[in-house]
């Protein structure tokens, strides 16, 4: 297993390989589950050589709580690595490693895209995930760079970055992997209770209907109808229902044709939060 806890350890081994062929990079920050593995996969299928970091990125969290909560299986992901190929890169960091003694995150100008929803609910969330996210694809230098669409407005937001930085890499999105009950898997549904794991699934199945009701209906009567659905769930708690467009992810006020709308939402399923969203044409 190539595991690398240093830079310059991991720049190394990469130096022969760039003129070898293709490289891609996954970043997680562990606990991996089929969601990730997804996204490895695909790199592993579409790549020569293979670099997944492991970071729990301190400056993402707005919540110290929730930092300090994030499970660590180093051991575990490794093993869900190895047996999908034992070539994998592995690199997993200190903080003191990334950011030495500055653990803060740079400004960008995510031109907006940064203020709705995540963004507008979590303070600094998207300098954080930029920054780290910019730090690992300029030390990999990878030829792509694999993101789950779980995170659709991180995706888009890595987009912008990396060609407003003028990174030389593809940014490929990647479709949510689910559980059976059709909700979106997350390290987070590990704290929720047996209970709460079942109710949850309501969250796909009010997106997937809100999907039927876009088809002839405005986003104002879906929002509306969404709302309704959570308000009439004694479990879940709606902090937001958002439609759309995919692109600059700007609220749809009408809609139009030619442009693609999706639904984002989050929700509390007791303490713990969770996101989904899903495409509505
Ligand atoms: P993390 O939550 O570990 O997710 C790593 C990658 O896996 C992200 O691109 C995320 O969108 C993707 N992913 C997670 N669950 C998924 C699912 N159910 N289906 C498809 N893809 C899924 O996102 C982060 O880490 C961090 O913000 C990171 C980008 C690593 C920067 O720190």
């Amino acid at each position: 297993m190539l595991l690398f806890k240093t830079a310059e350890a991991l720049k190394s081994h990469l130096s022969p390989l760039y003129e070898k062929g293709q490289i891609g990079l996954v970043p997680t920050m562990g606990a991996l589950h089929r969601g990730h593995m997804a996204l490895v996969e695909r790199a592993v299928r579409n790549n020569d050589h293979v670099v997944v970091s492991i970071f729990v990125n301190p400056t993402q969290f707005d919540d110290k709580n929730d930092l300090d909560n994030y499970p660590q299986t180093l051991n575990a992901d490794m093993k869900l690595l190895e047996d999908v190929s034992k070539s994998i890169m592995i690199f997993a960091p200190t903080a003191a490693e990334v950011y030495q003694n500055n653990i803060t995150a740079k400004a960008y100008d995510f031109e907006g895209l940064d203020r709705v929803m995540e963004g507008a609910f979590r303070a600094d969330h998207f300098n954080g995930v930029g920054t780290i996210v910019e730090t690992l694809l300029r030390l990999v230098a990878p030829n792509t760079a694999y993101f789950g669409e779980k995170d659709y407005q991180q995706l888009q937001i890595i987009k912008k970055m990396v060609a407003s930085q003028n990174l030389p890499v593809t940014i490929i999105g990647c479709p949510i992997v689910r559980e059976a009950s059709g909700l979106a898997m997350s390290s987070r549904n590990e704290r929720l209770s047996k209970a709460m794991r079942k109710d949850a699934a309501f969250i796909y199945k009010t997106l997937l209907a809100a999907k039927k009701i876009f088809g002839t209906k405005s986003a104002k009567n879906t929002v509306q109808w969404v709302s309704e659905q959570f308000q009439e769930h004694p479990a879940l708690d709606l902090e937001y229902i958002e439609i759309s467009n995919s692109e600059t992810l700007t609220p749809v006020l009408k809609k139009q044709q030619n442009r693609k709308y999706r639904a984002f939402v989050a929700v509390y399923a007791e303490d713990v939060r969770l996101i989904d969203n899903i495409a509505l044409n």
